[in-house]
């Protein structure tokens, strides 16, 4: 594919919808796009004792190949205590072992954060914003945030949207 973006959704209210609704905007400019509900892998929680267990690693290689050949990244997630969801940072935990290079899937892709959650989701933002840029991803400036209170602006989700495919 050509240009393809993968968008990862971090829990199945919100930010799924926000997802989703990134695939639509992805779609109205001609790209095409995938939505990835991490809370439906079901990997176990990483633990090195798990690390190369036939019986209890978890099939990996088809979100890494959707992975390998996006374009970019989006990721939607939810605040849970000041940072990302378990259910993000355990896929990134299991991705990450999966070869000699824990950067490999994300060193050099384009990342741009979204969150929908109570507060201001700007613990999480960050939170995100640091493991992305430690895996060496090109994590770009503006991020979308959306609450009770900040309702959703599809100018501002165009905007995020040609930023990706710049
Ligand atoms: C375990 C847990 C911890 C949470 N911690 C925070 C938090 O630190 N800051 C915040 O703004 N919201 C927090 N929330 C609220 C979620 O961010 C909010 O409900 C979000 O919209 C859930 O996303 P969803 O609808 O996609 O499931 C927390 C929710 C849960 C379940």
């Amino acid at each position: 594919m050509d240009s393809y973006v993968l968008v990862l959704a971090a829990s199945s209210g919100k930010n799924l919808e926000l997802a989703h609704r990134f695939c639509e905007t992805f779609a109205s400019k001609g790209i095409g796009s995938e939505v990835v509900d991490l809370t439906t892998l079901h990997w176990p929680v990483y633990i090195p004792e798990l690390d190369g267990s036939d019986e209890h690693e978890p099939e990996t290689s088809e979100l890494s190949d959707l992975i390998l050949n996006s374009k970019a990244l989006v990721v939607c997630a939810p605040e849970y205590n000041g940072i990302m969801p378990p259910a993000l940072n355990n896929t990134i935990a299991w991705l990450s072992v999966q070869s000699d290079d824990f950067r490999r899937l994300f060193n050099n892709r384009t990342v741009l954060l979204a969150t929908h959650s109570g507060g201001g989701g700007a613990h999480c933002l960050m939170a995100m914003r640091h493991q992305f840029s430690f895996l060496g991803s090109n994590v770009i400036g503006r991020t979308l945030t959306l609450n009770k209170t900040k309702s959703f602006s599809q100018e501002t989700m165009d905007d995020l949207v040609e930023r990706v495919l710049q």
